[in-house]
């Protein structure tokens, strides 16, 4: 075989998909609910400004740098200094997407055959990332009991069982697709099972601006933590909903012999690709400026079609269609009754409703018995979808 083992994907269509394809090409209206673009999403992109700001002759030069362009982390420093989080700089290196810097990480931190602790339930890209880069992934356990937790002791037992061979602990924070944001206790344990097994710590926070409310039980932006080696993970895609500009960023932090050499290496595989194209370095403080206003209608969205899930039932059928709390992010889990998979009633309710909603196992939920929503989508169309779910479920009730 020419092509490398790591490649050899199974790459047929699954059957939800096919006959989302085909009912598409049949003409039928489906209500979408699986749209994560917010490009997609009628939200009011100040077009003209936006273009605006790729026209400048500094665009013109190349000043190839592995951390990226000065003038573009300052434009970062200034998005975590409004948070009250001072970020250094010289701490920071540009990637051309988040996913890229899990795999930059991935190679900076993982020799082939080590593996990286996830999340479980988890969004799919890192199955990928890690095949991709050698790496293995294991599954640590988030628990729901009324809200979402990091279990601890799932954590700790899969480090006792893996000493050595596993690398960094991968929190996304808040999660996708629970919604969960990481409470300061849970943060304290992981910090002390890092410190113990010498990991480091990746925080995707790519949802960060994303809250329903505040809540003082929970960590903010860990951009400027000083004990363990830590990654912070955010870019523009979503912060400011700009997913086609490309820019993604990695800030180190922790005790500064580690971050120093950490920085070194990192110099090295950045400047091995200089991935990040230059125009939108230069675009950067504006884009950070402009994207307020996207970032906040994409907040108002998601907490109108969140406050939908929540108020959504059918009050003549005792209906097992709930929501599952949550705190912020784009996703929103409903849950159904186990009478049927995941799959299954994913496929009847494109079928009978022309709804498109992800099963649960998609983000590999442990069991059945969850359907997973996009919250980006117009209010009226997450209404009429939401209530039709809610329908379709109560009546099909045994
Ligand atoms: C939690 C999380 N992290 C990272 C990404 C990828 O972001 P980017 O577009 O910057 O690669 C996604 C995309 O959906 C995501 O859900």
């Amino acid at each position: 075989m020419i092509f490398s083992q790591r490649t050899n994907w199974h790459r047929q269509q699954n059957k939800l998909t096919e006959l989302f394809d085909s009912l598409r090409k049949s003409g039928r209206v489906i209500l979408d609910l699986t749209v994560s673009n917010p490009t997609e999403c009628g939200f009011s992109y100040p077009q003209k400004e936006i273009l605006s700001s790729f026209e400048n002759q500094s665009s013109m030069v190349y000043d190839p740098n592995p951390h990226g362009l000065l003038s573009a982390r300052q434009a970062v420093t200034e998005y975590y200094r409004q948070k009250n989080i001072s970020v250094d700089p010289s701490n920071i290196f540009l990637t051309a997407s988040t996913s890229e810097a899990y795999s930059t990480l991935f190679k900076l931190l993982c020799n082939a055959g080590e593996s990286v602790l996830v999340q479980k339930p988890s969004y799919p890209l890192f199955e990928y990332l890690a095949q991709i880069n050698d790496v293995e992934l294991q599954q640590y356990d988030l628990r729901y009991d009324g809200e979402w937790h990091v279990d601890i002791e799932s954590l700790n037992n899969l480090m006792i069982e893996n000493i050595g061979k596993s690398k960094a602990i991968v929190i996304v924070n808040p999660h996708n697709p629970t919604g969960m944001f990481l409470k300061k206790d849970e943060y304290k344990a992981i910090k002390e099972i890092a410190r113990q097994y010498n990991l480091a710590i990746i925080v995707d926070e790519v949802f960060i601006d994303y809250a329903f409310e505040d809540d003082e039980s929970r960590i903010g932006s860990t951009a400027n933590e000083s004990d363990v080696l830590t990654f912070t993970l955010n870019g523009i895609s979503k912060s400011c909903g700009l997913p086609q500009m490309k820019l993604g960023w990695i800030i180190v932090n922790g005790q500064r012999s580690i971050v120093n050499e950490a920085i070194e290496r990192l110099q090295i595989i950045c400047d091995t690709f200089l991935s990040v194209n230059t125009p939108v370095q230069v675009a950067l403080p504006k884009l950070l400026t402009i994207g307020k206003n996207i970032q906040s209608q994409i907040l108002n969205r998601i907490k109108s079609n969140y406050t939908t899930l929540l108020t959504t039932h059918n009050p003549h059928l005792t209906s097992q269609c709930s929501p599952l709390l949550s705190d912020g992010g784009w996703y929103g889990i409903i849950r159904v009754p186990r009478t049927k998979s995941d799959e299954e009633w994913a496929l009847q309710l494109l079928e009978k409703k022309g709804v498109y909603v992800y099963p649960g196992y998609f983000f590999d939920f442990t069991d059945d018995g969850y359907l997973v929503v996009s919250l980006l989508l117009e209010n009226s169309i997450f209404q009429k979808a939401v209530s039709d779910i809610v329908e379709y479920v109560s009546l099909s009730e045994p």
